[in-house]
């Protein structure tokens, strides 16, 4: 019997520590032996949104004990590792330097081989590790930092299909929350209040509905939802304006991924048609109900990752580690930290006011 790879991986591109070794069985099947996830909530929650300088602070107070904690909750021993896979980018430049240095370091005392992972490709395979599936996917990647369909075609082959051309989901919800004084981050707090109120009450703009492919825009509705709130008096029109905005962001998803499909079918023509939805905002159920809906209605299979392989997480980054160590794709320990790091380098910039569609 073959030794199988030992993987460890560490994120720290935004405000979640995280690190996690897998290894696979014999069949190929993945397997997470631990996956420790340290959230920052509390470090951000005063002001309101995370604050960089204060997120790297935290990674580095508590990066040696994970990796610690990380390795002693796997059962293994530090010499078993085959190889370290660090997050790069895309992500706040001060978080990411911690992980990568640190990996880098690991791996160089251990003298195995380093993987430098882009995070995006991390939460694309990130079901792969408890879902048999193959390529092509359709990915819809939904979180505070995100938004996204990926066309997942093979390792490091990857089509966007669609992005935000500003705000992200998690963040729409997040800002929403915040005008309607809820604490950061919000965005499940939304889903709570929006149970208890009437989701036709305000009529709330729908951004590059109408064009656009499955491109995205949230800012929109920012702006006014800032109008009504200002004038919200009673929580019932809270309740409301929460439904409202959660209704709104609902059927703009369900138009962008009927046309996500169509792409995705055009351009692959696959034997098997997979959905999968990935990132905090993937928790939401009203979300979740819509898009299990359209899968059935368009025959596609749905997977949702369980949410702490859903959130950023380190078990993805050791995924693609993993997927890569088998490959002998390894990068040298000078290999930079990426801000922006796009999976579709083809794809073109769509950030800013500047997009015309
Ligand atoms: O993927 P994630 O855990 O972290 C990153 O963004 O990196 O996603 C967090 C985002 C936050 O914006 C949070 O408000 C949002 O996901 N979120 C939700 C829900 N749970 C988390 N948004 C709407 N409904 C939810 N139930
Ligand atoms: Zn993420």
């Amino acid at each position: 019997m073959n030794k199988k790879p030992l993987i460890l991986g560490i994120e720290t591109s935004c405000d979640e520590t995280a690190v996690s070794l897998i290894t696979e069985n014999e069949q190929g099947i993945p397997i997470v032996l631990s996956n420790i996830i340290s959230s920052q909530v509390d470090v951000h929650k005063e002001f309101g949104g995370v604050v960089p300088e204060l997120a790297a602070r935290s990674h580095i107070e508590k990066i040696d004990w994970i990796v610690q904690k990380a390795i002693d909750d796997s059962g293994r021993k530090i010499e078993e590792i085959d190889a370290i896979a660090s997050t790069a980018g895309p992500g706040l430049i001060v978080c990411l330097s911690i992980g990568l240095s640190f990996g880098k370091a690991f791996a160089s005392t251990l003298n195995k081989p380093f993987i430098a992972v882009n995070h995006l490709e991390g939460h694309a395979l990130s079901p792969k590790l408890n879902s048999e599936l193959n390529y092509p996917y359709l990915v819809l990647l939904i979180s505070g930092g995100h938004s996204q369909f990926l066309s997942v075609n093979d390792l490091g082959k990857y089509t966007r299909l669609g992005t935000t051309i500003d705000d992200a989901l998690g963040e729409a919800f997040d800002k929403t929350a915040k005008l309607l004084g809820i604490e950061f981050p919000g965005g499940p707090q939304i889903e709570v209040l929006a149970k208890k109120g009437d989701p036709n009450k305000y009529e709330l703009p729908k951004p590059i509905f109408n064009k656009g492919g499955c491109n995205l825009s949230f800012a929109g509705l920012k702006t006014a939802i800032l109008k009504i709130a200002k004038n919200i008096k009673t929580d019932q029109e809270k309740f409301d304006l929460a439904a409202s905005f959660q209704k709104t962001v609902t059927e703009i998803l369900y138009k962008k991924t009927k046309i996500a499909f169509s792409e995705f079918e055009k351009q692959n023509n696959p034997k098997e048609k997979i959905f999968v939805v990935a990132g905090g905002v993937a928790a939401n159920q009203s979300i979740r109900d819509m898009l299990i809906n359209l899968c059935n209605e368009k025959s596609y299979r749905s997977i949702f990752p369980p949410i702490e392989l859903c959130g950023d997480n380190a078990a993805m980054i050791a995924m693609v580690g993993l997927e890569k160590f088998k490959l002998n794709q390894f990068d040298n320990l000078d290999h930079p930290a990426k801000p922006r790091w796009p999976l579709d380098e083809k794809a073109a910039f769509l950030k800013g006011a500047g997009v015309k569609f």
